[in-house]
């Protein structure tokens, strides 16, 4: 039979309300604690989602003899201290994107995981998603032939709170980790690591970065055109301009996902998909198959992706002057 495993929940916030309602899909999870900074969060949250045990401190949480992996679902800024404490209780840890707020942060986690041979993986969401896999199907295939040029985008307009992450540079507030991340992502996945990138930013009142665009260059001949803001809606994108034809891959404000195939000279064909539970459910399936497998790291999203994808955010932040204080 197959074995259960006893999930955490470390930060009870907006994304972690999604990724529980993702865990109760699969039979092999089990809702089992929330670690919160706060006692009665973590017991709303609990009861609102079936957790059997609660905790006010995140280290009565990773401390818990019985919890096998934890998801960290807190703001940037906390996922590298809190990593290395779930790591060094040998908790599995699947942990939110952005990873860290910088390779050197990145670097030390995964570090620490190998030292620990314990599992790490970056909540990645693209990866798992069919319309990711349809359009990395069809560009596999040769039909496009080359990518020549790319254009990646993710746009939505967030009330704005000072105080809340996306505008709060101590927790790494701003577009690009947030959501820039994602255009970037596509830019690694279907390009791979660039070889030059410059980007311009516009930074808001609380001095946090609230657009930017960047120009990635390969030397195999692409370019990939990235941007991401918090001023405009147009969900998340990618148009992948190749040398025989067009691929658009997005998802929509109505949460569709649809990939569009468009060979010069004929008509358009566009397949839709609407997974279920938001999609989230597959990175949590993902670390269970792995840790079946005994394994220390996911092969669809290895720990040399998000090294790399940290990197090329390092850059990107260093060529528009984006800094976070004490954290570079
Ligand atoms: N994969 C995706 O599609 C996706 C979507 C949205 C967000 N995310 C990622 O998930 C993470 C959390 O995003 P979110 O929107 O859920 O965040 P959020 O609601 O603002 O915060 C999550 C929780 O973090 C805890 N926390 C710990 N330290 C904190 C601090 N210093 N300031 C504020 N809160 C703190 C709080 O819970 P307690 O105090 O109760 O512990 C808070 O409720 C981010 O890294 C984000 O990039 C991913």
């Amino acid at each position: 039979m197959a074995k259960r495993y006893k999930w955490g929940i470390l930060a009870p916030g907006r994304i972690a309300a999604k990724f529980a309602n993702a865990l109760k899909v699969l039979d092999n999870a089990e809702l089992y604690a929330v670690g919160s900074r706060d006692t009665g969060r973590a017991k709303k949250f609990a009861e609102e989602h079936g957790f059997k045990k609660y905790y006010g401190s995140y280290e009565e949480l990773a401390g818990d003899p019985e919890v096998d992996v934890i998801y960290i679902a807190s703001p940037h800024s906390e996922h590298y201290s809190q990593t290395l404490l779930c790591l060094r209780n040998k908790k599995a840890v699947l942990c939110e994107k952005a990873f860290s707020l910088n390779s050197r942060e990145t670097d030390e986690m995964i570090a620490e995981a190998r030292r620990r041979d314990v599992f790490l993986m970056e909540a990645l969401w693209p990866p798992f998603q069919p319309f990711y896999i349809k359009a990395h199907e069809i560009i596999k295939s040769g039909i496009l032939g080359k990518i020549v040029n790319m254009h990646a985008w993710f746009l939505f307009i967030p009330p704005f709170y000072p105080a809340d992450r996306k505008f709060n540079i101590s927790l790494g507030g701003g577009s690009l980790l947030d959501i820039g991340i994602y255009p970037v992502i596509d830019a690694l996945t279907f390009l791979g690591i660039p070889d030059e990138v410059k980007a311009s930013a516009f930074f808001g009142e609380t001095g946090s970065e609230e657009s930017i665009n960047a120009i990635l260059k390969y030397n195999s001949g692409n370019l990939a055109t990235i941007y991401s803001s918090f001023l405009t809606n147009n969900g998340i994108g990618c148009d992948l301009l190749c040398e025989k034809g067009n691929l658009t891959v997005s998802r929509g404000r109505d949460m569709n996902q649809r990939v569009i195939l468009e060979l010069h000279g004929k008509d358009k064909e566009t397949f839709t998909f609407t997974p279920p539970a938001l999609g989230y459910h597959w990175e949590a399936e993902e670390v269970m198959n792995c840790l079946d497998r005994q394994l220390k790291e996911s092969p669809v999203v290895p720990l040399s992706f998000s090294a790399g994808l940290m990197k090329t955010l390092d850059r990107i932040r260093e060529s528009a002057g984006i800094v976070f204080p004490g954290r570079d």
